[in-house]
């Protein structure tokens, strides 16, 4: 009966917001102990450099969501002018710092700063962002330690809404570092058939439209029209991109792609919220692993 429903209304929507919740919950629980096992909480610097507008909302967030949860949160705001060896010598600081679990630093940093020297520079046991390469190599050898915020989000949101994701066609569109790759390595984690489109696919539409699972990543407005969208896909938009009348949108057209779909993820209120649960979660993670208690 309710596949009948689905399918005549429309997609399930995906609330990120409300799982987003429920997640920052059981992280809180899981600060109150830590603290009370080991007399100070968890503890995660968010570091900005410079002040890109998008940036400074999400850093605020994540400073508010570590608040909530009980997550000490160490604030480091640099000038634009900041020079790559003063970033580094901030970031060693925090490696050395005992009080510090989870080290991250919002991107993107400004064009002076070689990003992946930064983020190899981040001690892989306080990466709460999982963008160090070794916490890549642990996801990419399914073992996975600190994993990556957003793509982690996504496992996260399908496994609440018993969204199956073994033996599934899966197209994630976009590689970047921090999304695509790591989407593709957790979609193979879970069982998945995964294809990558990127900028040398040479027909895009015909990828996404074999795909049973869709992920796009690639930070323009509606880029995937939703009319590519294959009937009952989980569609899982990444993008939060601004219009110039400063509404929100994500990477695919979501009416269309909505009345197609099986799920969607909508923006804002999909994978922005489960990010930052992710994130603190992968604190506490970071702060047990630290004390050499492994993950549960
Ligand atoms: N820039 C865009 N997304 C992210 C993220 O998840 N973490 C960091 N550090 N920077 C970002």
């Amino acid at each position: 009966m309710s596949t009948v429903v689905k399918e005549n209304q429309g997609a399930v929507i995906l609330d990120g917001k409300a799982v987003a919740a429920k997640e920052r919950q059981k992280t809180a629980v899981r600060v109150g102990e830590f603290a009370a096992k080991f007399g100070r909480p968890p503890g995660l610097a968010v570091v900005q450099v410079g002040e890109d507008p998008a940036s400074t909302v999400y850093v605020r967030n994540k400073r508010k969501s570590c608040a909530e949860v009980g997550i000490a949160s160490f604030a480091h705001d640099l000038p634009e002018s900041t020079s790559e060896a003063e970033l580094l010598a901030l970031v060693k600081r925090l490696n050395d710092d005992e009080r510090v679990d989870g080290i991250l630093i919002q991107m993107p940093v400004p064009k002076s700063i070689d990003a992946d020297r930064v983020m190899d520079a981040v001690d892989p046991a306080k990466d709460a962002d999982g963008f160090h390469p070794m916490n890549t190599g642990y996801l990419a050898q399914k073992r996975p330690r600190l994993r990556p915020c957003t793509p982690y989000g996504v496992i996260r949101l399908a496994e609440h809404y018993g969204i199956d994701l073994k033996g599934k066609r899966a197209v994630v569109v976009g590689a970047s570092n921090i999304v695509g790759r790591p989407m593709a390595l957790e979609l193979l984690l879970a069982r998945s058939t995964v294809t990558v489109c990127h900028t040398g696919t040479r027909d895009l539409r015909a990828e996404v439209e074999r795909a049973e699972v869709l992920v796009v990543a690639v930070g323009r407005p509606e880029f995937i029209p939703g009319e590519w969208i294959r009937p009952g896909a989980a569609v899982f938009d990444v993008g939060i991109n601004r219009l110039p009348d400063g509404k929100l949108v994500g990477d695919v057209g979501y009416a269309a792609a909505a009345a197609r779909a099986g799920w969607i993820t909508p923006v804002p209120g999909g994978l922005g919220p489960m990010t930052i649960a992710m994130l603190l979660s992968n604190t506490v993670d970071a702060a047990y692993l630290r004390k050499g208690v492994p993950i549960a």
